[in-house]
């Protein structure tokens, strides 16, 4: 059986005190949740905040981003050793607004991935396609490259450790979900795209969430479906009652 998990996506919302706040709120609100892994991903800049404020809960801490090198000449960017230093466990890697706004390809998040992975961090990577794609009929294509290429040379061992999320652009932020069966269809074919890499066990240990317009009212049916393993929840994670339904509606 795969443990559920449901992330808070929080982009680029809430200071460090708004941060902060929130992630009392949350550790509060999913009290007694037991039997499913839950993280907040705050911005950067509140993630030592959050980290204090989770700290002792069952919340667990992680960004939304990271560069691949270690250190160096990259204004900007990030590097894993600065999240773990933070308190992160987990990083976010590939969400479409990166791809979509910031350049980010299969190859780059397949790099990010690598050095997630060699630090310690547990990656949850994205995939999902856009309006146009799933109007044209390829959204399994689409879906299996990315998933292809963001996978390419992790071993099964590494593989078997990670989180996938399926965003379907249109979905996100819009107030459109994917029905259940929509959803679940695509994690279905996710899952053999995994079989097909690797092997059934690693397509069995691969926890993979759901992502877009995902609230209290609808996450129970989400959930409910047998490849949706939790949920990347954006909106719905800036209010911690909201936030805390979903996480409850996966138990
Ligand atoms: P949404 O965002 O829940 O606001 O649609 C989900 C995400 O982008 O991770």
């Amino acid at each position: 059986m795969r443990k559920p998990i449901v992330a808070g996506n929080w982009k680029m919302n809430r200071t460090s005190d708004e941060a902060e706040t929130l992630a009392r709120g949350v550790v509060d609100a999913v009290l007694g949740a037991d039997g499913v892994d839950v993280v907040v991903c705050p911005p950067h800049t509140a993630l030592e905040r959050v980290s204090g404020a989770v700290k002792g809960s069952s919340v667990g801490l992680g960004a939304q981003n990271m560069h691949w090198e270690a250190e160096g000449a990259y204004t900007g960017e990030v590097s894993g050793a600065m999240l773990l230093t933070c308190g992160c466990e987990y990083v976010i890697l590939g969400h479409s607004e990166r791809r979509q706004y910031f350049g980010e390809t299969d190859q780059t998040v397949n790099k990010r991935l690598k050095t997630a992975l060699d630090v310690g961090l547990k990656p949850i990577v994205c995939v999902g396609e856009t309006l146009e794609e799933r109007k044209s009929e390829v959204t399994d294509q689409v879906v299996r490259k990315q998933v292809t290429g963001g996978l390419e040379g992790i071993l099964a061992n590494e593989a078997q450790t990670l989180v996938l999320a399926y965003e379907p652009v249109w979905a996100i932020g819009t107030g459109l979900t994917a029905t259940p069966d929509q959803a679940d269809a695509v994690h279905g074919m996710i899952r053999q795209v995994l079989v097909d890499l690797y092997d059934e066990t690693v397509a069995q240990s691969v926890r993979i969430q759901y992502g877009g317009s995902m609230k209290p009212d609808n996450a129970a049916d989400l959930l409910g479906q047998p490849n949706i393993d939790g949920g990347l929840i954006g909106g719905a994670a800036l209010d911690a009652d909201s936030f805390a339904a979903i996480v409850k509606a996966a138990i």
